[in-house]
């Protein structure tokens, strides 16, 4: 009985069990399950993630973990309950829940869903806390399982949804992690990049995605990752894409990845319309600030030719253009002694 309280781990296992248990053998769960099964998503896959399923009065799980003699506090401390007036109340209530597992394969935390049609006021997900052992900005999904799959394909592919990683492994993809709703961060990168050098982004194809594949490339980039991105049609995520289309559309979507300099190149030049002159001369010095981060002199000389090519201005006025600003801020830079810093700062002034 000792064996219970070995570690915090125990109580979070024990949870994601008891979630899972109440998915499986209740008549809340019988509700939670269908909206899983009209999603697609097979009995084998939701065990294998092991999701589970909150019930909607709020002390099962405290009374359940009092039961086994856990420590209430240690479980309130992990994020499994709230306090109010000095009892204690289930924090998951009438979501289904997905357990997050760190890299070795321990519970960690959970995410939430809701699931019944008036409850999408209270918010699509509630996550566990953030603590020592719930930090977002290093927590990798599926990692563990998928670490394997990365080496063995030498790639991994990065979505924005821990759902979209579920359909994703579901069609073949094993090698599929996400962040759990944060933007990727220097700490994801390094971690990802320790198994592979290959990334392949799947975000969204909505706006929010667009951009924050924008955002994630200069932190892979800096990292020598290379970099492609998926662009999903229609505005769908990779879920739904899956799930309408099927795995071998998903496949070729995959194969026809984005290189991330012309992916940015195309972010770029959407803002802008080039019928006007005004938006042309904003897209030449948005496209010179973002050739200035290239380090591959070839690459930066084939940016600006496609530059000169859609603003209709010959390719040696471009290059020389942009040349004689590069020289005007490291000229700047060594004036100020503080070559880097001020390479960047004056690039972005251009
Ligand atoms: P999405 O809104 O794209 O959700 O958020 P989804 O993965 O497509 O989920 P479904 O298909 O609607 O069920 C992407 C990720 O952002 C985080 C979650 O981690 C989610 O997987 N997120 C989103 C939150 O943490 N809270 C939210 O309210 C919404
Ligand atoms: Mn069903
Ligand atoms: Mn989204
Ligand atoms: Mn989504
Ligand atoms: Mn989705």
């Amino acid at each position: 009985q000792d064996a219970k309280f070995k570690n915090e781990f125990d109580i979070l296992e024990f949870a994601k069990g008891f979630y899972h248990y109440y998915l499986n053998h209740t008549k809340e769960g019988k509700v939670a399950l269908d909206y899983l099964h009209n999603r697609g998503m097979s009995d084998e896959t939701i065990a294998k993630f092991g999701i589970g399923l909150a019930p909607s009065y709020s002390d099962a799980l405290v009374k359940t973990l009092a039961n086994n003699r856990y420590s209430l506090d240690v479980a309130m401390k992990l994020g499994l309950l709230n306090e109010h007036n000095g009892q204690y109340y289930d924090r998951f209530k009438s979501r289904i829940m997905f357990p997050i597992f760190d890299k070795i394969g321990h519970v960690v935390g959970f995410s939430g869903r809701v699931f019944l049609e008036g409850d999408t006021h209270l918010g699509k997900y509630v996550n566990s806390p953030e603590s020592p052992i719930f930090q977002k900005g290093k927590l990798i999904y599926h990692l563990n399982d998928a670490k394997l799959a990365i080496r063995r394909h030498n790639r991994v592919l990065l979505f924005e949804g821990f759902l979209d990683v579920i359909s994703a492994v579901e069609a073949g993809f094993v090698e599929s992690v996400a962040t759990m709703g944060t933007a990727l961060t220097e700490d994801h990168s390094r971690e990802l990049r320790r198994l592979t050098d290959q990334i392949i982004l799947c975000f969204d194809g909505d706006k929010a995605g667009l951009a924050a594949a924008n955002k994630a490339i200069p932190i892979l980039m800096a990292q020598n990752f290379s970099v492609s991105v998926v662009e999903i049609p229609n505005k769908m995520d990779p879920d739904e894409f899956i799930k309408t289309h099927g795995k071998e559309a998903f496949s070729k979507l995959i194969d026809q990845a984005i290189p991330a300099v012309d992916y940015q190149y195309r972010y770029i030049k959407r803002q802008f319309n080039l019928e006007f002159v005004s938006h042309r001369e904003q897209f030449k010095r948005q496209i010179y600030h973002f050739a200035y981060t290239l380090q591959s002199h070839t690459l930066q000389e084939l940016i600006l030719k496609k530059l000169a090519y859609d603003i209709s201005i010959g390719e040696q006025s471009i290059l020389q253009e942009f040349n004689s600003s590069k020289s005007q801020v490291y000229k700047n830079a060594n004036i100020n002694n503080n070559k880097n810093e001020n390479l960047q700062i004056h690039s972005r002034q251009v």
